[in-house]
Protein backbone atom coordinates (compact mmCIF):
# COMPACT_ATOMS: atom_id res chain seq x y z
CA UNK A 1 0.00 0.00 0.00
CA UNK A 2 1.26 3.61 -0.79
CA UNK A 3 1.70 6.17 1.85
CA UNK A 4 0.94 9.31 0.68
CA UNK A 5 2.61 11.30 3.19
CA UNK A 6 5.17 14.05 1.98
CA UNK A 7 3.81 13.03 -1.73
CA UNK A 8 0.79 14.55 -3.48
CA UNK A 9 -2.20 12.17 -3.62
CA UNK A 10 -2.81 13.06 -7.30
CA UNK A 11 0.64 12.19 -8.81
CA UNK A 12 0.66 8.52 -6.91
CA UNK A 13 -2.86 8.33 -8.71
CA UNK A 14 -1.41 9.72 -12.06
CA UNK A 15 1.67 7.21 -11.61
CA UNK A 16 0.06 3.98 -11.12
CA UNK A 17 -2.13 4.84 -13.72
CA UNK A 18 0.02 6.08 -16.07
CA UNK A 19 -2.44 8.36 -17.14
CA UNK A 20 -3.26 11.78 -16.13
CA UNK A 21 -6.58 12.34 -13.73
CA UNK A 22 -8.39 15.54 -13.59
CA UNK A 23 -10.62 17.18 -11.14
CA UNK A 24 -14.58 16.12 -11.03
CA UNK A 25 -17.00 18.30 -10.95
CA UNK A 26 -19.63 15.62 -10.15
CA UNK A 27 -20.83 15.51 -6.68
CA UNK A 28 -19.14 12.83 -4.21
CA UNK A 29 -16.40 11.98 -6.71
CA UNK A 30 -12.58 13.21 -6.32
CA UNK A 31 -10.95 12.63 -9.32
CA UNK A 32 -11.72 11.33 -12.92
CA UNK A 33 -9.18 9.21 -15.16
CA UNK A 34 -10.35 8.96 -19.45
CA UNK A 35 -7.27 6.65 -19.66
CA UNK A 36 -10.25 3.96 -21.22
CA UNK A 37 -10.94 5.65 -23.71
CA UNK A 38 -8.37 5.82 -26.12
CA UNK A 39 -7.81 2.14 -25.66
CA UNK A 40 -11.23 1.48 -26.40
CA UNK A 41 -10.87 3.18 -29.58
CA UNK A 42 -8.15 1.23 -30.02
CA UNK A 43 -9.46 -2.33 -29.39
CA UNK A 44 -12.89 -1.32 -30.64
CA UNK A 45 -13.92 -2.22 -27.00
CA UNK A 46 -16.29 -0.69 -24.60
CA UNK A 47 -15.26 2.00 -23.14
CA UNK A 48 -16.64 1.20 -19.51
CA UNK A 49 -15.22 -2.59 -19.95
CA UNK A 50 -11.71 -1.33 -20.47
CA UNK A 51 -12.90 0.87 -17.15
CA UNK A 52 -13.42 -1.54 -15.58
CA UNK A 53 -10.21 -3.84 -16.25
CA UNK A 54 -8.00 -0.82 -15.88
CA UNK A 55 -9.22 -0.76 -12.37
CA UNK A 56 -9.01 -4.01 -11.51
CA UNK A 57 -5.48 -4.08 -12.82
CA UNK A 58 -4.41 -0.85 -10.91
CA UNK A 59 -6.62 -1.74 -7.50
CA UNK A 60 -4.27 -4.17 -5.55
CA UNK A 61 -1.71 -1.13 -5.12
CA UNK A 62 -3.87 1.61 -4.68
CA UNK A 63 -6.10 2.87 -1.46
CA UNK A 64 -8.74 5.01 -3.01
CA UNK A 65 -12.04 3.30 -4.38
CA UNK A 66 -12.76 3.23 -8.37
CA UNK A 67 -15.82 2.80 -10.01
CA UNK A 68 -16.94 2.52 -13.23
CA UNK A 69 -18.76 5.41 -14.51
CA UNK A 70 -21.16 4.16 -17.48
CA UNK A 71 -19.91 6.39 -19.86
CA UNK A 72 -16.67 4.99 -19.44
CA UNK A 73 -14.60 7.20 -17.17
CA UNK A 74 -13.08 6.11 -13.97
CA UNK A 75 -13.90 7.60 -11.26
CA UNK A 76 -11.72 7.92 -8.56
CA UNK A 77 -12.27 8.75 -4.76
CA UNK A 78 -9.99 9.29 -2.23
CA UNK A 79 -10.43 7.77 1.03
CA UNK A 80 -10.91 9.64 4.65
CA UNK A 81 -8.26 7.69 6.11
CA UNK A 82 -5.81 9.59 3.69
CA UNK A 83 -7.16 12.88 3.65
CA UNK A 84 -6.62 12.51 7.37
CA UNK A 85 -2.69 11.95 6.45
CA UNK A 86 -2.91 14.96 4.02
CA UNK A 87 -3.98 16.87 7.11
CA UNK A 88 -1.49 15.85 9.63
CA UNK A 89 1.33 16.21 7.07
CA UNK A 90 -0.06 19.96 6.38
CA UNK A 91 -0.16 20.63 10.14
CA UNK A 92 3.24 19.44 10.77
CA UNK A 93 4.77 20.78 7.98
CA UNK A 94 2.85 23.96 6.74
CA UNK A 95 3.14 23.04 3.36
CA UNK A 96 1.21 21.54 1.10
CA UNK A 97 2.16 18.07 -0.59
CA UNK A 98 2.99 19.51 -4.11
CA UNK A 99 4.11 16.94 -7.16
CA UNK A 100 7.65 16.35 -7.84
CA UNK A 101 9.47 17.73 -10.45
CA UNK A 102 12.90 17.28 -11.81
CA UNK A 103 15.02 20.15 -10.88
CA UNK A 104 16.08 22.63 -12.98
CA UNK A 105 17.04 26.11 -13.08
CA UNK A 106 14.75 28.48 -14.21
CA UNK A 107 15.38 32.74 -15.10
CA UNK A 108 12.87 35.05 -14.51
CA UNK A 109 12.77 38.26 -15.85
CA UNK A 110 10.04 40.44 -14.72
CA UNK A 111 9.34 44.53 -14.17
CA UNK A 112 10.99 45.97 -17.08
CA UNK A 113 10.82 49.23 -15.70
CA UNK A 114 11.65 52.02 -17.67
CA UNK A 115 14.33 54.26 -15.60
CA UNK A 116 13.32 57.47 -17.06
CA UNK A 117 10.05 58.33 -15.05
CA UNK A 118 8.59 56.29 -12.67
CA UNK A 119 6.92 52.84 -12.69
CA UNK A 120 3.24 53.35 -13.29
CA UNK A 121 -0.04 51.21 -13.95
CA UNK A 122 0.97 50.18 -17.26
CA UNK A 123 4.13 47.77 -15.41
CA UNK A 124 1.98 46.46 -12.65
CA UNK A 125 1.23 43.10 -14.07
CA UNK A 126 4.65 42.06 -14.31
CA UNK A 127 6.17 42.29 -10.64
CA UNK A 128 3.11 40.68 -9.67
CA UNK A 129 2.51 37.75 -12.01
CA UNK A 130 6.53 37.16 -12.09
CA UNK A 131 7.11 36.95 -8.99
CA UNK A 132 3.91 34.49 -7.63
CA UNK A 133 5.12 32.27 -10.83
CA UNK A 134 8.72 32.64 -9.80
CA UNK A 135 7.95 31.49 -6.13
CA UNK A 136 5.66 28.82 -7.57
CA UNK A 137 8.55 27.35 -9.07
CA UNK A 138 10.88 27.84 -6.34
CA UNK A 139 8.16 25.87 -3.84
CA UNK A 140 8.66 22.88 -6.51
CA UNK A 141 12.30 22.58 -5.71
CA UNK A 142 13.79 24.57 -8.33
CA UNK A 143 16.40 26.89 -8.44
CA UNK A 144 15.39 30.10 -9.56
CA UNK A 145 16.83 33.60 -10.34
CA UNK A 146 15.07 37.02 -11.01
CA UNK A 147 16.05 40.10 -12.82
CA UNK A 148 13.95 42.68 -13.43
CA UNK A 149 15.61 44.87 -16.48
CA UNK A 150 15.26 47.82 -16.51
CA UNK A 151 15.04 49.74 -19.22
CA UNK A 152 18.13 52.17 -19.22
CA UNK A 153 19.81 52.15 -21.77
CA UNK A 154 17.73 53.21 -24.95
CA UNK A 155 15.97 56.40 -26.57
CA UNK A 156 13.80 57.04 -22.56
CA UNK A 157 17.17 58.59 -22.04
CA UNK A 158 17.69 60.44 -25.09
CA UNK A 159 14.25 61.82 -24.77
CA UNK A 160 15.53 62.93 -21.20
CA UNK A 161 18.53 64.59 -22.29
CA UNK A 162 16.71 66.56 -25.08
CA UNK A 163 14.31 67.65 -23.27
CA UNK A 164 17.12 69.26 -20.31
CA UNK A 165 19.01 70.47 -23.50
CA UNK A 166 16.16 72.48 -24.25
CA UNK A 167 15.18 73.75 -21.13
CA UNK A 168 18.88 74.34 -20.09
CA UNK A 169 20.45 74.40 -22.89
CA UNK A 170 23.80 73.21 -22.05
CA UNK A 171 24.63 69.85 -20.00
CA UNK A 172 27.01 72.21 -17.27
CA UNK A 173 23.77 74.07 -16.73
CA UNK A 174 21.39 71.12 -15.85
CA UNK A 175 20.17 71.01 -12.63
CA UNK A 176 20.66 68.08 -10.12
CA UNK A 177 17.87 66.09 -10.90
CA UNK A 178 14.46 64.32 -9.15
CA UNK A 179 12.57 62.22 -9.53
CA UNK A 180 9.72 64.43 -9.15
CA UNK A 181 11.60 66.53 -12.11
CA UNK A 182 12.00 63.11 -14.13
CA UNK A 183 8.21 62.54 -13.75
CA UNK A 184 7.31 65.92 -15.85
CA UNK A 185 10.41 65.51 -18.19
CA UNK A 186 10.10 62.41 -19.70
CA UNK A 187 6.23 62.37 -20.28
CA UNK A 188 6.74 66.30 -21.65
CA UNK A 189 9.82 64.91 -23.91
CA UNK A 190 7.67 61.65 -25.27
CA UNK A 191 4.87 64.29 -26.82
CA UNK A 192 7.72 65.84 -28.35
CA UNK A 193 9.07 63.21 -30.01
CA UNK A 194 5.93 62.71 -31.89
CA UNK A 195 5.50 66.24 -32.88
CA UNK A 196 8.75 67.40 -33.79
CA UNK A 197 10.93 65.84 -36.10
CA UNK A 198 14.19 67.22 -35.18
CA UNK A 199 13.77 66.29 -31.47
CA UNK A 200 13.28 63.02 -32.03
CA UNK A 201 16.43 63.39 -34.27
CA UNK A 202 18.43 65.00 -31.78
CA UNK A 203 17.49 62.39 -28.93
CA UNK A 204 18.27 59.65 -30.98
CA UNK A 205 21.92 61.19 -31.38
CA UNK A 206 22.10 62.04 -27.44
CA UNK A 207 20.96 58.11 -26.95
CA UNK A 208 23.71 57.06 -29.58
CA UNK A 209 26.41 59.51 -27.48
CA UNK A 210 25.28 57.25 -24.47
CA UNK A 211 25.97 54.14 -25.94
CA UNK A 212 29.38 55.27 -26.85
CA UNK A 213 29.45 56.36 -23.31
CA UNK A 214 30.65 59.87 -24.68
CA UNK A 215 30.68 62.04 -21.73
CA UNK A 216 29.18 64.30 -20.10
CA UNK A 217 26.38 62.01 -20.91
CA UNK A 218 27.62 59.08 -19.62
CA UNK A 219 27.95 61.22 -16.07
CA UNK A 220 24.94 62.37 -16.76
CA UNK A 221 22.86 59.19 -17.19
CA UNK A 222 24.33 57.81 -14.00
CA UNK A 223 22.81 60.60 -12.27
CA UNK A 224 19.43 59.41 -13.73
CA UNK A 225 20.15 56.37 -12.42
CA UNK A 226 21.05 57.59 -8.98
CA UNK A 227 17.66 59.05 -8.34
CA UNK A 228 15.73 57.02 -10.43
CA UNK A 229 16.31 53.37 -9.32
CA UNK A 230 16.10 53.51 -5.59
CA UNK A 231 12.60 54.78 -6.09
CA UNK A 232 12.05 51.40 -8.37
CA UNK A 233 13.17 49.90 -5.86
CA UNK A 234 10.86 50.98 -2.99
CA UNK A 235 8.12 50.69 -5.68
CA UNK A 236 9.17 46.59 -6.24
CA UNK A 237 9.47 46.70 -2.30
CA UNK A 238 6.19 48.05 -1.82
CA UNK A 239 4.92 44.94 -4.12
CA UNK A 240 6.78 42.06 -2.37
CA UNK A 241 9.24 41.81 -5.39
CA UNK A 242 12.12 39.91 -4.20
CA UNK A 243 15.13 40.54 -7.25
CA UNK A 244 18.24 38.23 -6.74
CA UNK A 245 20.06 41.29 -9.16
CA UNK A 246 18.81 44.64 -10.16
CA UNK A 247 20.39 45.13 -13.46
CA UNK A 248 19.16 46.27 -16.94
CA UNK A 249 20.02 46.91 -20.45
CA UNK A 250 23.17 48.61 -19.47
CA UNK A 251 25.18 45.58 -18.41
CA UNK A 252 24.54 43.93 -21.65
CA UNK A 253 26.08 46.09 -23.69
CA UNK A 254 30.21 44.85 -23.32
CA UNK A 255 29.49 42.17 -24.63
CA UNK A 256 27.38 43.30 -27.55
CA UNK A 257 30.50 43.94 -30.38
CA UNK A 258 32.08 40.09 -29.47
CA UNK A 259 28.69 38.68 -29.78
CA UNK A 260 27.82 40.38 -33.21
CA UNK A 261 31.96 39.54 -34.46
CA UNK A 262 30.47 36.41 -33.39
CA UNK A 263 27.51 36.22 -35.18
CA UNK A 264 29.90 37.55 -38.37
CA UNK A 265 32.46 35.07 -38.15
CA UNK A 266 29.70 31.94 -37.94
CA UNK A 267 27.97 33.68 -41.31
CA UNK A 268 24.55 33.43 -39.39
CA UNK A 269 24.30 37.75 -40.05
CA UNK A 270 24.26 39.79 -42.95
CA UNK A 271 24.38 43.88 -43.59
CA UNK A 272 21.03 45.73 -45.05
CA UNK A 273 21.10 48.94 -45.72
CA UNK A 274 23.81 49.65 -42.98
CA UNK A 275 22.15 47.55 -40.18
CA UNK A 276 23.28 44.21 -38.85
CA UNK A 277 20.31 42.00 -39.48
CA UNK A 278 19.88 37.98 -38.82
CA UNK A 279 16.90 35.91 -41.02
CA UNK A 280 15.49 33.89 -38.35
CA UNK A 281 12.48 32.81 -40.57
CA UNK A 282 11.73 28.92 -40.81
CA UNK A 283 9.46 26.96 -43.52
CA UNK A 284 7.14 26.38 -40.75
CA UNK A 285 6.04 29.82 -40.36
CA UNK A 286 2.54 30.78 -40.71
CA UNK A 287 2.77 34.53 -39.53
CA UNK A 288 4.70 37.46 -40.78
CA UNK A 289 8.40 36.76 -39.24
CA UNK A 290 10.54 39.73 -40.54
CA UNK A 291 14.73 39.65 -39.46
CA UNK A 292 15.70 40.46 -36.37
CA UNK A 293 18.03 44.02 -36.49
CA UNK A 294 21.08 43.32 -34.40
CA UNK A 295 22.52 46.64 -34.28
CA UNK A 296 21.64 49.98 -35.89
CA UNK A 297 23.19 51.89 -38.95
CA UNK A 298 24.53 54.32 -36.80
CA UNK A 299 26.00 51.57 -34.48
CA UNK A 300 23.73 51.98 -31.88
CA UNK A 301 22.04 49.36 -29.43
CA UNK A 302 18.19 48.29 -29.69
CA UNK A 303 16.06 46.61 -27.57
CA UNK A 304 17.00 43.63 -29.22
CA UNK A 305 20.57 43.60 -29.11
CA UNK A 306 20.69 44.12 -25.75
CA UNK A 307 17.88 41.30 -24.86
CA UNK A 308 20.85 38.89 -26.76
CA UNK A 309 23.81 40.39 -24.74
CA UNK A 310 21.49 39.71 -21.81
CA UNK A 311 20.90 36.25 -22.35
CA UNK A 312 24.62 35.72 -23.30
CA UNK A 313 25.96 36.73 -19.63
CA UNK A 314 23.31 35.38 -17.61
CA UNK A 315 24.26 31.71 -20.01
CA UNK A 316 27.47 32.73 -18.50
CA UNK A 317 26.38 33.51 -14.96
CA UNK A 318 23.57 31.36 -13.90
CA UNK A 319 23.74 29.04 -16.30
CA UNK A 320 19.69 28.41 -16.49
CA UNK A 321 17.82 25.43 -18.26
CA UNK A 322 15.16 28.42 -18.97
CA UNK A 323 14.58 31.43 -19.29
CA UNK A 324 10.98 32.88 -18.32
CA UNK A 325 9.69 36.64 -19.64
CA UNK A 326 7.27 38.38 -18.34
CA UNK A 327 6.02 40.98 -20.23
CA UNK A 328 2.91 42.63 -21.88
CA UNK A 329 2.26 40.66 -24.81
CA UNK A 330 2.80 43.18 -27.72
CA UNK A 331 6.52 42.18 -27.13
CA UNK A 332 5.05 38.39 -28.28
CA UNK A 333 7.07 39.17 -31.64
CA UNK A 334 10.23 40.76 -30.09
CA UNK A 335 10.81 37.71 -28.16
CA UNK A 336 10.35 34.85 -30.61
CA UNK A 337 12.99 36.61 -32.78
CA UNK A 338 15.41 37.34 -29.76
CA UNK A 339 14.65 33.43 -28.83
CA UNK A 340 15.40 32.26 -32.08
CA UNK A 341 18.19 34.87 -32.54
CA UNK A 342 20.31 33.61 -29.56
CA UNK A 343 19.44 29.66 -30.99
CA UNK A 344 20.91 29.81 -34.57
CA UNK A 345 23.73 32.43 -33.29
CA UNK A 346 24.66 29.00 -31.14
CA UNK A 347 24.98 31.79 -28.02
CA UNK A 348 22.63 28.79 -25.91
CA UNK A 349 22.16 25.14 -26.01
CA UNK A 350 19.67 23.61 -28.32
CA UNK A 351 17.85 22.56 -24.96
CA UNK A 352 17.45 25.59 -23.36
CA UNK A 353 14.14 26.58 -22.87
CA UNK A 354 12.79 30.00 -23.72
CA UNK A 355 9.12 31.67 -22.42
CA UNK A 356 7.68 34.37 -23.06
CA UNK A 357 4.61 35.06 -20.89
CA UNK A 358 2.66 38.20 -23.00
CA UNK A 359 0.20 39.66 -20.41
CA UNK A 360 -3.37 41.63 -21.10
CA UNK A 361 -3.71 45.38 -19.95
CA UNK A 362 -5.12 46.70 -17.01
CA UNK A 363 -7.73 48.34 -18.43
CA UNK A 364 -9.72 51.50 -17.05
CA UNK A 365 -13.81 51.97 -16.94
CA UNK A 366 -13.69 53.26 -20.24
CA UNK A 367 -12.31 50.27 -21.61
CA UNK A 368 -8.69 52.35 -22.23
CA UNK A 369 -5.43 51.59 -20.56
CA UNK A 370 -5.64 52.55 -17.02
CA UNK A 371 -5.29 56.31 -17.03
CA UNK A 372 -6.34 59.25 -14.70
CA UNK A 373 -8.99 61.13 -15.77
CA UNK A 374 -6.71 64.14 -17.53
CA UNK A 375 -5.50 61.15 -19.93
CA UNK A 376 -1.99 60.88 -17.38
CA UNK A 377 -0.42 57.86 -16.63
CA UNK A 378 -1.05 56.89 -12.67
CA UNK A 379 2.04 56.41 -10.65
CA UNK A 380 1.96 52.91 -8.96
CA UNK A 381 1.91 54.51 -5.57
CA UNK A 382 -0.85 56.32 -6.74
CA UNK A 383 -2.61 52.97 -7.51
CA UNK A 384 -1.50 51.26 -4.08
CA UNK A 385 -3.61 54.99 -2.51
CA UNK A 386 -6.44 53.80 -4.47
CA UNK A 387 -6.61 50.55 -3.02
CA UNK A 388 -5.24 51.32 0.49
CA UNK A 389 -8.31 53.79 0.63
CA UNK A 390 -10.92 51.53 -0.37
CA UNK A 391 -9.89 48.78 1.91
CA UNK A 392 -9.58 51.23 4.66
CA UNK A 393 -13.26 52.45 4.02
CA UNK A 394 -14.75 48.76 4.13
CA UNK A 395 -12.76 48.37 7.86
CA UNK A 396 -14.72 47.77 10.71
CA UNK A 397 -11.68 48.94 12.50
CA UNK A 398 -9.69 50.87 10.48
CA UNK A 399 -6.23 50.89 10.26
CA UNK A 400 -3.72 52.16 7.69
CA UNK A 401 -1.16 49.22 7.96
CA UNK A 402 -3.62 46.71 7.52
CA UNK A 403 -5.76 48.66 4.81
CA UNK A 404 -2.42 49.10 2.98
CA UNK A 405 -1.80 45.05 3.03
CA UNK A 406 -5.72 44.68 2.12
CA UNK A 407 -5.26 47.04 -0.61
CA UNK A 408 -2.42 45.87 -2.26
CA UNK A 409 -3.48 41.95 -2.02
CA UNK A 410 -6.87 43.09 -3.45
CA UNK A 411 -5.20 44.19 -6.22
CA UNK A 412 -2.95 41.40 -7.02
CA UNK A 413 -5.91 38.29 -6.36
CA UNK A 414 -7.82 40.36 -9.14
CA UNK A 415 -4.61 40.74 -11.37
CA UNK A 416 -4.12 37.04 -10.67
CA UNK A 417 -7.37 35.78 -10.86
CA UNK A 418 -7.11 36.55 -14.58
CA UNK A 419 -5.98 34.39 -17.21
CA UNK A 420 -3.08 36.47 -18.11
CA UNK A 421 -3.10 37.30 -21.67
CA UNK A 422 -6.84 38.85 -21.02
CA UNK A 423 -7.19 42.41 -20.34
CA UNK A 424 -8.96 43.36 -16.92
CA UNK A 425 -10.94 46.37 -15.77
CA UNK A 426 -9.18 48.07 -12.51
CA UNK A 427 -12.76 47.70 -10.55
CA UNK A 428 -11.44 48.97 -7.49
CA UNK A 429 -15.07 48.47 -5.75
CA UNK A 430 -15.33 44.88 -6.67
CA UNK A 431 -11.60 44.08 -5.98
CA UNK A 432 -11.61 45.38 -2.14
CA UNK A 433 -14.92 43.77 -1.72
CA UNK A 434 -14.83 41.60 1.54
CA UNK A 435 -17.09 39.34 -0.36
CA UNK A 436 -16.74 37.27 -3.16
CA UNK A 437 -13.77 35.86 -4.98
CA UNK A 438 -11.53 38.72 -3.96
CA UNK A 439 -7.94 39.01 -1.60
CA UNK A 440 -10.29 40.89 1.23
CA UNK A 441 -12.28 38.08 1.34
CA UNK A 442 -9.32 35.74 1.85
CA UNK A 443 -7.69 37.35 4.13
CA UNK A 444 -10.70 38.09 6.04
CA UNK A 445 -11.33 34.15 6.24
CA UNK A 446 -7.85 33.88 7.68
CA UNK A 447 -8.55 36.69 10.48
CA UNK A 448 -11.78 34.56 10.80
CA UNK A 449 -9.44 31.60 11.37
CA UNK A 450 -6.99 33.42 13.85
CA UNK A 451 -9.70 34.49 15.99
CA UNK A 452 -11.64 31.40 16.43
CA UNK A 453 -8.24 29.48 17.24
CA UNK A 454 -7.34 32.25 19.90
CA UNK A 455 -10.69 31.65 21.70
CA UNK A 456 -10.16 27.53 21.39
CA UNK A 457 -9.83 25.69 24.60
CA UNK A 458 -7.04 23.88 24.91
CA UNK A 459 -8.90 20.45 25.85
CA UNK A 460 -11.91 19.99 23.60
CA UNK A 461 -14.29 17.67 25.13
CA UNK A 462 -17.20 17.38 22.68
CA UNK A 463 -17.29 14.04 20.90
CA UNK A 464 -16.26 14.72 16.70
CA UNK A 465 -18.74 14.71 14.26
CA UNK A 466 -18.37 13.82 10.50
CA UNK A 467 -19.89 16.48 9.03
CA UNK A 468 -19.13 16.06 4.80
CA UNK A 469 -18.67 19.73 5.47
CA UNK A 470 -15.09 18.51 6.75
CA UNK A 471 -14.42 16.10 4.21
CA UNK A 472 -15.16 19.25 1.60
CA UNK A 473 -12.71 21.37 3.31
CA UNK A 474 -9.68 18.45 3.03
CA UNK A 475 -10.48 17.53 -0.17
CA UNK A 476 -10.21 21.52 -1.64
CA UNK A 477 -6.69 22.12 0.82
CA UNK A 478 -5.69 19.08 -1.35
CA UNK A 479 -6.92 20.35 -4.74
CA UNK A 480 -5.12 23.80 -4.04
CA UNK A 481 -2.12 21.54 -3.63
CA UNK A 482 -2.94 20.17 -7.15
CA UNK A 483 -3.74 24.14 -8.69
CA UNK A 484 0.21 24.65 -8.16
CA UNK A 485 0.93 21.76 -10.19
CA UNK A 486 -0.56 22.87 -13.09
CA UNK A 487 0.34 26.93 -12.37
CA UNK A 488 3.85 25.73 -13.35
CA UNK A 489 2.67 24.02 -16.47
CA UNK A 490 0.17 26.76 -17.89
CA UNK A 491 2.23 29.93 -16.01
CA UNK A 492 -0.44 31.22 -15.13
CA UNK A 493 -2.20 31.44 -11.81
CA UNK A 494 -5.80 31.74 -12.07
CA UNK A 495 -5.93 28.39 -11.33
CA UNK A 496 -4.52 28.47 -7.75
CA UNK A 497 -6.30 31.90 -7.00
CA UNK A 498 -9.50 29.60 -7.94
CA UNK A 499 -8.76 26.76 -5.74
CA UNK A 500 -7.62 29.76 -2.45
CA UNK A 501 -11.35 30.63 -3.33
CA UNK A 502 -12.53 27.26 -3.12
CA UNK A 503 -11.07 26.60 0.31
CA UNK A 504 -12.22 29.50 1.23
CA UNK A 505 -15.84 29.51 0.63
CA UNK A 506 -16.14 25.91 1.68
CA UNK A 507 -14.58 26.66 5.06
CA UNK A 508 -16.95 29.76 5.49
CA UNK A 509 -19.65 26.79 4.96
CA UNK A 510 -18.60 25.30 7.70
CA UNK A 511 -18.40 28.29 9.97
CA UNK A 512 -22.09 29.36 8.93
CA UNK A 513 -23.05 25.98 10.04
CA UNK A 514 -21.41 25.16 12.87
CA UNK A 515 -20.00 25.75 15.61
CA UNK A 516 -15.97 25.10 15.49
CA UNK A 517 -14.64 26.14 18.75
CA UNK A 518 -15.72 23.12 20.36
CA UNK A 519 -15.42 20.77 18.17
CA UNK A 520 -11.81 19.05 17.71
CA UNK A 521 -12.29 18.10 13.83
CA UNK A 522 -13.63 21.23 13.32
CA UNK A 523 -10.91 23.05 14.96
CA UNK A 524 -8.33 20.99 13.63
CA UNK A 525 -9.90 21.62 9.90
CA UNK A 526 -10.03 25.59 10.88
CA UNK A 527 -5.94 25.06 11.61
CA UNK A 528 -5.79 22.88 8.28
CA UNK A 529 -7.49 26.10 5.91
CA UNK A 530 -5.55 28.72 7.65
CA UNK A 531 -1.97 26.77 6.88
CA UNK A 532 -3.17 25.73 3.14
CA UNK A 533 -4.45 29.51 2.70
CA UNK A 534 -1.10 30.76 4.00
CA UNK A 535 1.21 28.69 2.08
CA UNK A 536 -0.51 29.66 -0.78
CA UNK A 537 -0.77 33.20 0.00
CA UNK A 538 2.88 33.34 0.69
CA UNK A 539 3.38 31.72 -2.56
CA UNK A 540 1.54 34.27 -4.36
CA UNK A 541 3.12 36.80 -2.81
CA UNK A 542 0.02 38.21 -1.16
CA UNK A 543 0.86 39.67 2.74
CA UNK A 544 -1.87 38.56 5.58
CA UNK A 545 -3.60 40.30 8.33
CA UNK A 546 -3.84 38.83 11.51
CA UNK A 547 -7.65 40.39 12.19
CA UNK A 548 -9.50 42.70 10.23
N1 LIG B 1 11.66 47.79 -20.33
C1 LIG B 1 10.78 46.98 -21.11
C2 LIG B 1 9.46 47.71 -21.36
O1 LIG B 1 9.21 48.73 -20.75
C3 LIG B 1 10.48 45.64 -20.47
C4 LIG B 1 11.68 44.76 -20.25
C5 LIG B 1 11.33 43.30 -20.29
N2 LIG B 1 12.46 42.43 -20.26
C6 LIG B 1 13.32 42.21 -21.27
N3 LIG B 1 14.33 41.40 -21.07
N4 LIG B 1 13.14 42.74 -22.43
O2 LIG B 1 8.68 47.29 -22.15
Amino acid sequence: MLSYIMTNIKEQLEKALGHTITESNIAGVDYQCNAAFAIAKKEGAKPSDVATKIIAKVKPNLRPCFSTHPSGFININVLDKDLSELTEFVLKTNKLPLSTQKPRTIFFDYGGANVAKELHAGHIRPPIIGEALKRTFTAFGHKTFADPHLGDWGLQIGLIFGELELKYKEPSKFPKLTIEMLNVLYPQASKRKSEDKKFHARAEELTLKLQRSEEPWFTKWKEIMDVSVPRIKENYDALGCTFDTFEGEYKAQQFIPKIIADFQKKKVVQESDGCIIMDVKTDSDTRPMPPIIISKSNGGDLYSTTDIGTIFYRQKENNPDEHVYITDFRQDLHFEQVFRAVKKGGLVKPEVVFTHIGHGTMLGKDGKPFKTRSGDTVKLEDVINLVTDAAHKKMQNPCLVSAKTIGIAALKFADLSNSVRKDYVFDLDRFTSFEGKTGPYLLYTIARINSILSKTEKEIQTNNTKSPLLRDIKVAVMRLGDSFDVATRVYSLNGVIDATYNLASKFNILYANETIQNNAESIRVARLTRTALCFALDILAIDTVEKM
